[in-house]
């Protein structure tokens, strides 16, 4: 016979040796000395065998009380220890949420591009068609067709970097030094689509990368231009001080800035300016800014297109994207466009 007594003290060492358990493992052998195989509950229970049927029923609900009381500790043990597990892992894998994150830097378009985009808004809406072209050139496209041939002394303006290739013409090939060629590439397939007898008026903007050997505080190496051209049956010089007036209106959000054209030179335009203008207000009040070559399209270069000079004529001009946008933001040093420095690029993300 057990006694109740007993039994009390059993289900109380069960208890102590499962909370004294620190691992699932120890619990599980804490759990056969008195559940298990050879456990003590299972030998109380072989016990009752030799009991008679009324003190089996009464020993047996007692040792079954017993074994219920083990059972539940063992289960409690079992969830502190999983409880406890978790939380230890949650606390070794835990995110300090109050550090500072490394974050998402949020890009932008640079003021270059900026401003090509703007370009090219503005002159859409006055009905120029968008045009780009290549930046490795041919020599006859850069130079000859703009009526600079070999050797003449307009080329040593724009020195360049050749490419070790030649094209399939057996052409040097080169980097464009502005984006000039664009007229005679643009001209030619225009007229190859139309045709000259009703031809539409050629009305283009070519914006996009050019290079020379040049580079200080106002020169880089790389820099931008963006070409117009605008060749039809009557177009004049008036036209091009209207279109590049609205032009700067639009670009520089203003209506106070006045236009000069400079007398100048470049092969390919005759007469040929230079366009300077001027703010009324502002800190650059009163002074005049050069900001574009242009000109009447050279009656060679006319040819060139395909088109009979005495029939077709127009302007050109060609204008920095770099100058224009360092006068829109009063920015003092072309390099730091290349310099890829945040601090000065940020300030143009929300421009
Ligand atoms: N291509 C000239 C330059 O880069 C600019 C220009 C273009 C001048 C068109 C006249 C007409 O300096």
């Amino acid at each position: 016979m057990t006694t109740t007594t007993q039994l009390q003290e059993l289900v109380r060492e069960a208890r102590e040796r499962f909370e004294a358990s620190a691992t699932a493992a120890d619990l599980e052998n804490a759990k056969a000395s008195f559940l298990g195989k050879s456990g003590a509950i299972t030998a109380l229970m072989k016990g009752l065998a030799t009991l008679d049927p009324q003190q089996k029923r009464e020993q047996g609900a007692e040792i079954n009380l017993a074994k219920q009381a083990i059972e539940q500790a063992l289960q409690a043990r079992r969830d502190a220890l999983a409880e406890a597990e978790l939380q230890a892992r949650l606390a070794e894998q835990a995110i300090d949420v109050t550090l500072d994150g490394r974050g998402q830097r949020r890009g932008g378009l640079h003021p270059v591009v900026r401003s090509w985009m703007r370009i090219e808004a503005i002159f859409h809406s006055i009905g120029f068609e968008v045009a780009e072209g290549p930046e490795i050139e041919d020599d006859w496209t850069n130079f000859t067709a703009l009526n600079s041939p070999q050797d003449h002394p307009a080329r040593s303006m724009q020195d360049t970097f050749y490419v070790d290739l030649e094209d399939e013409r057996g052409q040097p090939l080169l980097l464009r030094t502005h984006t000039s060629p664009m007229q005679v590439r643009h001209a030619r397939a225009h007229v190859e689509r139309h045709g000259s007898a009703a031809m539409p008026d050629i009305r283009v903007i070519a914006p996009g990368r050019t290079y020379r050997v040049d580079s200080d505080a106002t020169h880089s190496p790389m820099f931008h231009q963006f070409e117009g051209l605008w060749i039809g049956r009557r177009v004049s010089m008036a036209d091009l001080k209207g279109v590049y007036t609205e032009f700067l209106h639009r670009f520089f959000e203003r209506d106070d800035i006045e236009l000069r054209f400079r007398p100048s030179y470049f092969p390919f335009t005759e007469p040929s300016a230079e366009i300077d203008m001027m703010f009324d207000s502002g800190p650059l009040k009163g002074r005049w800014l050069e900001i574009s070559g242009a000109g009447q399209v050279h009656p060679t270069v006319v040819r060139n297109f395909g088109l009979d000079p005495e029939q077709f004529i127009g302007f050109a001009f060609g204008s920095g994207i770099e100058r224009l946008t360092m006068l829109r933001y009063g920015i003092g040093d072309l390099r730091l466009f290349y310099g890829s420095d945040l601090r000065f690029l940020e300030q143009f993300h929300a421009a």
